[in-house]
């Protein structure tokens, strides 16, 4: 595909993508919000009626009224449903998906320091667990298990946790975190387009005949809502990961992804129940996030890729050599990988000047987190790796 092209479709996706999720996670956050806020009807109000609240916003006053079912006279002529937004952010976010990490050789997904799956079976892979991880979710919570919510939440957070282990032992650390967020955020909207908007029909069916509705469909769409509420924290963190490579780049990808998401699901419950929140998930939550400022804490100068089997100074030629052979086919003028016809992040490394300038970035991608080469496509050893790290030592010179 010509540049041009991937570059209009990366941005009108993401641009798609990230205004729908907006739209989403903020109808997400304020229904959830109105329904804790629900007071006991100040007056005597008509139906079935769980709670009211006022508002102000936008230059006026809004008076909500909650009622759990409607009588058949009572069914507005315009009722407002809530579903595109998910939809919308699904769809763009599954062809940004493709058109970043499946097409072009999937380059972002595959790495094979990692793991020998081929571009093809990482797509297929990849692919494959989001049509799998909501099949087996959806199992789960339909079984009878889900009358047990707590044993039913402990069980998929134990098989996320598989989840994201298995992520960074099949995929690139950037592809496993983003493929982690892909794999959640599509039981998301599934539980809106399979579980929550057929139960909202199937009540809007049962007012019209005039019958009761079946509750159990209700409540099962408000747990799958609260669900998708609780993940919309770790999903964001996974999808804008990729702009940090000492988190997806650590050694220890899973316990930086885990540790993560214990914190944004803990921090959302405190955000949603402050003081009565109970003192066991206050405490997984600041220890998830200590774990995580510990884990990814600078590590002391010594210990670098291959633990510093280069301790004589490097000059710069030498530096150059080995940046020329793993890093020029990317990163030069006219860089010679096809899959790159300009520089990515239009970072280059070949003139002396511009070497020096990103010696810290060097260090961060190429030494300590191991991201670049990209996939290590151009199969960097650990030894050149020190040998970047002892040139940077040495102050980086120039000549
Ligand atoms: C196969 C192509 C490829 C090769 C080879 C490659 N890179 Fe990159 N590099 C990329 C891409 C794509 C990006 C933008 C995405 C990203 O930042 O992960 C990038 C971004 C960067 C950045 C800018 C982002 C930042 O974190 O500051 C630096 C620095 C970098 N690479 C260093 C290197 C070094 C050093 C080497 C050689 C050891 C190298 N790269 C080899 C593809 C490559």
């Amino acid at each position: 595909m010509p540049a041009i092209v991937s570059e209009w479709l990366n941005i009108l996706l993401r641009w798609t993508h990230i205004i729908a999720a907006i739209m989403w996670v903020g109808d997400s956050f304020l229904f959830m919000w109105m329904d804790r806020h629900l007071e006991k009807p100040s007056r005597p109000r008509d139906g079935d009626v769980t709670g009211e609240l006022w508002m102000v916003h936008s230059g006026g006053f809004y008076e909500v009224v909650k009622r759990r079912t409607l009588s058949v006279g009572e069914i507005p002529e315009r009722l407002h449903w809530f579903k595109w937004q998910a939809y919308t952010t699904w769809l763009s976010g599954i062809a940004l998906l493709a058109v970043v990490y499946w097409f072009g050789g999937a380059v972002y997904l595959v790495d094979h320091s990692v793991s020998p799956l081929s571009a093809a079976q990482a797509v297929g892979l990849s692919a494959a667990s989001l049509v799998a991880g909501w099949l087996l979710y959806d199992a789960l919570w339909m079984s009878s298990l889900a009358r047990r919510p707590g044993v039913a939440v402990a069980v998929s957070l134990l098989l996320l946790a598989g989840v994201a282990v298995g992520f960074t032992h099949a995929f690139s650390g950037r592809g496993a975190f983003l493929m982690t967020g892909a794999f959640l955020a599509t039981i998301m909207a599934a539980n809106v387009w399979r579980r929550i908007i057929p139960a909202q029909k199937q009540m809007m069916a049962a007012t019209r005949a005039g019958k009761a509705a079946d509750a159990t469909l209700g409540a099962r769409a408000k747990s799958r809502s609260t669900h998708n509420h609780y993940l919309t924290f770790p999903v964001v963190f996974c999808m804008l990961s990729n702009h940090f490579p000492s988190m997806y780049g650590h050694s220890q990808p899973a316990a930086v992804l885990l540790l993560f998401m214990t914190f944004g699901i803990t921090f959302k419950y405190w955000m949603n129940f402050r003081g009565r929140t109970p003192q066991w998930i206050l405490a997984a939550g600041v220890l998830s996030l200590l774990g995580l400022v510990g884990l990814t804490a600078p590590r002391p100068a010594g210990a670098v890729a291959g633990a510093g089997s280069v301790t004589t100074a490097v000059d710069y030629e030498t530096a150059r050599r080995v940046m020329e052979r793993r890093c020029f086919t990317c990163h030069s003028l006219h860089p010679t990988n096809p899959s790159f016809p300009e520089p990515p992040s239009g970072v280059r490394f070949d003139e002396p000047e511009r070497m020096v300038a990103l010696a810290e970035r060097i260090r961060v991608r190429a030494v300590e987190t191991k991201t670049m080469p990209l996939g290590n496509l151009t199969g960097m050893t650990d030894e050149e790796r020190d040998t970047l790290a002892a040139w940077i030592a040495a102050g980086a010179p120039g000549r």
